[in-house]
């Protein structure tokens, strides 16, 4: 493949590549941008706006005002999102799931929560149905970890959960033609008809909050922008079906280590895990690619650029919630003060004590997980 064609930008649910560009998913994917006005409504609720809000790292949506006209006026919504279970959790997973932890705290809403094990064995050829079941209940730890509400969060394991999740998925299938989702999720001849069938059960649980309850409230997905091609297709059937059409708001990518792309599993030296060992995780930052110069005299004299570093991001989406150290941080590598070195050392030690507490939090989740199960 020509170096062009590897860096022409491309995301869908499966596979992320190139240098992703906001602004044009915004326009190709037809969503809109978070504007200051809805942040503003946003915090009249929340009382303060969470990082991943001031930061922009949630940037898009799709009818967020829409849920918030209906809960001025009493209608609540339901939080809905998920995880293809295949292999661990790294950190770039947790993003979405901790703003949809504040936001159902905030909200004082329930979390239907998709573990995916069906999709990830039909969609990749080296996992059983197995290993996906397992990875399934092992990430599931990693959510229960984050603080999530027992009694207002339910997960559904796809396999296990079939019959809360089948009419449904019944329903939303018949109404998508093949024509549609071939063109939405780029299927082949050779693509194996599970996987076709599939996104109508992605889209099953944007209504199960109605089927189990009966109470008819919008489904609010936060999610990263790569999951939107299934809302395209689930909100054209919604309608039809009786539902409201699920809203969406949508973040960027936690970059993966190396130089541009989004941390993903299938490239692990450049992505941490939340079961990595300290040294492990050390070594990763160490190798990471950064802003810095290529001598320690250059990057005194000239300074780092802090935009186009991966260590930086770390900071800017999890690692440092003060908006005036990050400013500070960010003015000492542009001026030369702080070096590469310094500034991994530091992040290396953030990451390793975040994730010594959340490997805790994990062990003790072994005890919850099955309150944490979808009651019929
Ligand atoms: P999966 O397992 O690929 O990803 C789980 C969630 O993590 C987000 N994500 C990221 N966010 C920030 N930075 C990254 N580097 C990063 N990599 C992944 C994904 O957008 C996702 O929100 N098919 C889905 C499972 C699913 C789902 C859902 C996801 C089922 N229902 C509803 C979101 C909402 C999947 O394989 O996700």
């Amino acid at each position: 493949m020509e170096g062009e064609e590897r860096n022409e930008m491309l995301v869908t649910p499966w596979e992320v590549r190139g240098k992703v560009d906001y602004e044009r998913l915004i326009k190709e994917f037809g969503t809109q941008p978070i504007t200051p006005t809805l942040l503003e409504r946003i915090r009249r609720y929340t009382g303060e706006l969470h990082i991943q809000l001031r930061r922009g790292i949630f940037f898009s949506h799709r009818d967020l005002d829409v849920v918030l006209d209906l809960y001025d006026k009493g209608v609540k919504f339901v939080l809905y999102t998920g995880r293809g279970p295949s292999g661990p959790v790294h950190i770039g997973h947790l993003i979405p799931w901790i703003f949809t932890r504040y936001l159902q705290e905030k909200f004082n809403t329930r979390l239907y929560f998709q573990m995916t094990d069906d999709e990830k064995f039909l969609v990749d050829d080296k996992l059983s149905l197995e290993d996906t079941r397992r990875f399934a209940y092992e990430n599931a730890l990693d959510l229960i970890a984050l603080g999530f509400d027992p009694e207002k969060t339910f997960i559904i394991f796809d396999v296990k959960d079939i019959d809360v999740l089948y009419d449904i998925a019944l329903e939303v299938a018949k109404r998508i033609t093949y024509s549609t989702a071939r063109a939405t999720f780029g299927f082949q001849e050779s693509t194996n008809i599970g996987w076709i069938f599939w996104p109508a059960l992605q889209a099953a649980p944007c209504f199960i909050h109605a089927k189990l309850t009966g109470e008819n409230v919008p489904a609010l997905i936060p999610a990263a922008i790569d999951q939107d091609p299934y809302w395209r297709v689930t909100r054209d059937v919604a309608t039809k079906i009786g539902y409201y059409k699920p809203a969406q708001i949508h973040c960027r990518f936690l970059p993966g280590l190396g130089p541009g792309g989004k941390m993903s599993a299938s490239m692990p030296e450049t992505s941490i895990f939340t079961t990595d060992p300290p040294n492990i995780v050390k070594r990763k930052i160490w190798n990471a690619f950064t802003g810095g110069r290529a001598t320690v005299e250059e990057q005194r004299k000239l300074g780092g650029n802090p935009m186009m570093c991966t260590i930086f991001q770390y900071y800017v989406y999890l690692f440092e919630e003060d908006d005036a150290k990050l400013a500070e941080r960010e003015r000492r590598c542009k001026n030369g003060e702080l070096l590469c070195g310094e500034c991994k050392s530091d992040l290396a030690e953030r990451v390793n004590r975040f994730l010594e507490e959340h490997r805790k939090k994990r062990e003790k989740a072994r005890d919850m997980l099955d309150k944490f199960y979808i009651k019929r």
